[in-house]
């Protein structure tokens, strides 16, 4: 194995009111074009100098993750937003106005100061202001916009915790901010506004349902819709093609009205259990009866299994575990963005 290069620290730190000097010791590395990992209240983060091509060069090398893909830039107020973008249209006012701070990230023309490396090469730059108080303080403080995917090795399922980072990370940076766990647990939407009608290239911690109750009419991107070959698969995003959230066990995702599916879940699990597999069940009911390694319990509420989701995840790998069957949900609200995470974990797709 490898040994790794750097140490690396982590610094638990309050996440309603952080401690001024562990944020100056991070703001001091982000301005010298180091990375910072940093808790968001979607996942954790992998910061860097949006501004400068070197730093940002740096967070590709260390995700592994492939040149094409553009970062996400945060900023903590709207003075950094105008300098970023070439227009700011109603539409992304209105968002704004409603949820930022918050899990929305918005799909501008980008201005001549952002440059090309942190927007994967496209003319466009994906702008959010999160809801957390040590990345708002980092920004502050390191006076920069900050470009941040999310901070796993590029494939992985994004990091809800600081020990998810460093499980994937170790080594690779100098410091992991440890503000504990993530409150969404889900990656932020991200919205083209460029367009007529705003597009949802991403679904995540805002639905399509509560935006539309702000702008009127918006649409899910083609892709998201399994409408691939579709004539309208421009403009999307780049990200969303790179197969994401998995986990070293194989998934299996089980959709279907509860009954049928937990006897699918059943009767798989009986299957996988005489090919000696070691299987891990992912449900929302709470009574299930089933002989498997392990079952989690994911769950009723939509806003609890997406908070859980990447970490539970996380946790079927922990137990060495071949095989995790998860019970699929409905596709609305924010179940949509739990769905599409999960079909991308997944290698197979069972519908009963
Ligand atoms: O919640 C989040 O958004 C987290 C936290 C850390 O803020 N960040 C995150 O970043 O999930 P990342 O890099 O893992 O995902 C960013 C997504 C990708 O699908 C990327 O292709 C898309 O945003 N994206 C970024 N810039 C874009 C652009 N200019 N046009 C279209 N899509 C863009
Ligand atoms: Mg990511």
């Amino acid at each position: 194995m490898k040994k790794p290069t750097v140490r690396t620290e982590i610094i638990r730190v309050n996440s309603k009111r952080p401690d001024y000097h562990i944020i100056r010791k991070a703001s001091r590395l982000i301005c010298n074009g180091e990375i910072v990992a940093f808790p968001t209240e979607t996942v954790y983060g992998l910061g860097a100098n949006a501004l400068d091509p070197s730093s940002v060069s740096k967070i590709f090398k260390i995700k592994g993750r492939h040149s094409d893909n553009p970062l996400i830039v945060h900023i903590d107020d709207m003075n950094n937003l105008k300098k970023l973008v070439m227009e700011i249209p109603p539409s992304a006012n209105k968002i704004i106005n409603k949820f930022w701070p918050g899990p929305i990230t918005l799909v501008f023309k980008k201005s001549e100061s952002v440059p090309d490396i942190t927007t994967g090469g496209l003319n466009t730059v994906a702008i959010r202001m999160p809801r957390n108080n040590v990345v708002l303080a980092l920004i502050k403080m390191s006076g920069l916009p900050i470009a941040a995917p999310s901070a796993n090795i590029s494939g992985r399922p994004s990091p809800t915790k600081a020990k998810h980072v460093k499980d994937d990370l170790d080594g690779k940076i100098k410091l992991i901010l440890d503000g504990g766990t993530a409150e969404i647990g889900i990656e932020s939407t991200v919205i083209d506004v460029t367009q007529q009608i705003p597009i949802i290239l991403r679904p995540g911690g805002i639905s399509k349902e509560s935006i539309e109750n702000e702008i009127g009419k918006v649409r899910f991107h083609d892709s998201l819709l399994g409408l691939e070959n579709s004539k309208h698969t421009k403009n999307r995003s780049p990200g969303m093609k790179y197969r994401h959230c998995s986990p070293n066990a194989q998934v299996i995702l089980v959709e279907g009205p509860t009954n049928k599916a937990r006897n699918k879940i059943i009767e798989l699990t009986e299957r996988l259990k005489i090919e000696n597999k070691r299987v891990c069940v992912m449900t929302t009911s709470k009574s299930l009866k089933i002989n498997a390694e392990r079952i989690q319990y994911m769950g009723k509420r939509f806003e609890t299994i997406g908070r859980n989701l990447f970490s539970n995840l996380r946790e079927a790998d922990s137990h060495k575990i071949d095989v995790i069957l998860v019970q699929g949900i409905q596709h609305k609200k924010i179940g949509f963005a739990i769905m599409n995470r999960l079909k991308k974990a997944a290698s197979k797709s069972i519908r009963v």
